[in-house]
């Protein structure tokens, strides 16, 4: 199983690009189910996850087609990926495939529109939170479904003249919910109003491409959704956005590490509660042309305290690497998570460097070190494992973050991004 040794000590000097982000292109494939059309993505990430999503997707009928990495000068490649879904070929979605990637179970929204009927495995646990989906169920009875739990499995089925716009309030706010009933009131009979709807840029990137396949989508990115449905969508061309949670991430490794680096092909105001943080910790940030300007001064890191929030509050996907950063603070500070009641795994393995950090609830208390040294470590989530990375490029001597594969899941050729401007960071291959 692969590992990523990184040598700590080196400051951050250069470009890196950023991604389109993964959280937005994977609702923008699911879709493509939703069109007998040619959907077309741009600037999509090869990621673990992406391509899972692809396998998925080709079982329910997708023809999938790639074209070849189109290189820039700074080293950065998008991808653009045609999709095709001349008819569904299969309205189930198995145990094997959800379970490996929660955001699978979204294609519940546009198979119960498109042929009325959807068997959708339930995701089942995950390492970050119990995370049901009972919202999801709520949502699309509103819309008229009928929704039943059969053996692990959701079978849902539309009214017999389809789906029908209501007016449905989120008792929590939730990305998935909030895309999954985007798209299925989209090809619903009538208008659909959503009240305390999520209100993330990958929403508004999920509603900005689907009205570009002809849905009728208003007030995406605040909490009220108006769609207006309609009888059929058609294809269309759209660009991922770029990623917020990678650009956050490399923003705090260079606070972290110290150096001066230009995050290009993303925008600051993707971010700006994240950013807000890292320029009270010291951390200088400017918003240049086709990106954000990073100065890190690495040992005069000064202590904040953050809560995760959804958008625009601090993301939840920025907790772990902010508090990698908040370990070499020169004060106390806290870090409290309100999405998810068990993302905070990274803890342990982060004291494994030398952090102090204690928790209480939700609340992780951490008091700044001033060195952290280089351990073997592990995580169990994607961020976590990041947050392990930046402190290993802070820590003295070497650090070994061990199953790589979850950082596969969201971050696109993170090593070769970081050695460019000077870290020693690489993958090892056993
Ligand atoms: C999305 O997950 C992201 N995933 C997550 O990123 C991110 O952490 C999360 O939003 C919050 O921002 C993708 O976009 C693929 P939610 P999602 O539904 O949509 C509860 C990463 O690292 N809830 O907004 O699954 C839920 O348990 C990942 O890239 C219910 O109670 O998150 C959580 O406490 C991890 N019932 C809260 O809502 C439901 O039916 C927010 O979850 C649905 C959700």
């Amino acid at each position: 199983m692969d590992r990523i040794r990184i040598v700590g000590g080196n400051q951050l000097n250069g470009v890196i690009p950023i991604s389109g982000a993964k959280n937005a292109a994977l609702p923008l494939m699911i879709a493509s189910l939703m069109t007998s059309d040619t959907l077309t993505l741009e600037n999509v990430p090869h990621l673990a996850d992406v391509e899972l999503l692809l396998r998925i997707l080709g079982n329910h009928g997708v023809d999938v087609a790639v074209n070849g990495r189109r290189e820039h000068q700074d080293g950065s490649y998008a991808r653009t990926i045609h999709f095709t879904c001349r008819t569904i070929a299969d309205t189930t979605a198995p145990y094997e495939l959800v379970s490996k990637m929660r955001a699978s179970f979204w294609v519940i929204g546009p198979l119960l529109a498109r042929e009325g009927k959807a068997r959708v495995s339930l995701p089942g646990g995950c390492a970050i939170g119990t995370r049901p989906v009972d919202l999801f169920i709520d949502g699309l009875r509103a819309l008229g479904a009928d929704m039943e739990i059969d053996a692990g499995y959701i079978n849902a089925t539309a009214p017999k003249g389809g789906l029908v716009g209501a007016s449905y309030t989120f008792p929590k706010v939730s990305v998935g919910a909030t895309h999954v009933m985007l798209m299925a009131a989209s090809l619903a009979n009538g208008t659909t109003v959503l009240h305390n709807a999520a209100r993330e840029p990958e929403v508004v990137d999920l509603a900005n491409c689907l009205n570009a396949m002809g849905a009728k989508i208003t007030g995406a990115g605040t909490a009220d959704i108006t769609i207006e449905g309609v009888t059929s969508l058609s294809g269309a061309r759209h660009r991922v956005l770029p990623d917020r949670i990678e650009t956050g991430t490399y923003a705090m490794a260079v606070a972290m590490a110290g150096g001066d680096v230009t995050l290009s092909g993303t925008d600051a105001t993707l971010l700006d509660t994240a950013l807000e943080s890292l320029r009270r910790a010291g951390a200088e940030i400017t918003v240049v042309e086709n990106g954000i300007r990073v100065i890190g001064h690495g040992d005069a890191i000064r202590p904040v305290d953050i809560v995760t929030d959804p958008f625009p509050g601090f993301p939840t996907d920025l907790q772990a690497q902010f508090m990698g950063l908040m370990t070499r603070s020169t004060g106390i500070a806290h870090v409290t998570e309100t999405i998810f009641e068990n993302r905070f795994m990274h803890v342990q393995e982060l004291a494994r460097l030398g952090a102090r950090i204690s928790l209480n609830g939700q609340t992780a208390r951490i008091e700044g070190v001033r060195n952290l040294r280089g351990a073997p470590v592990m995580a169990t989530d994607l961020r976590a494992s990041v947050s392990l990375v930046i402190a290993g490029l802070a820590a003295e001597g070497e650090t070994l973050v061990n199953r790589v594969y979850h950082l596969d899941r969201g971050f696109e050729r993170l090593e070769e991004k970081l050695s460019r401007c000077g870290a020693i960071v690489e993958r090892i291959s056993d």
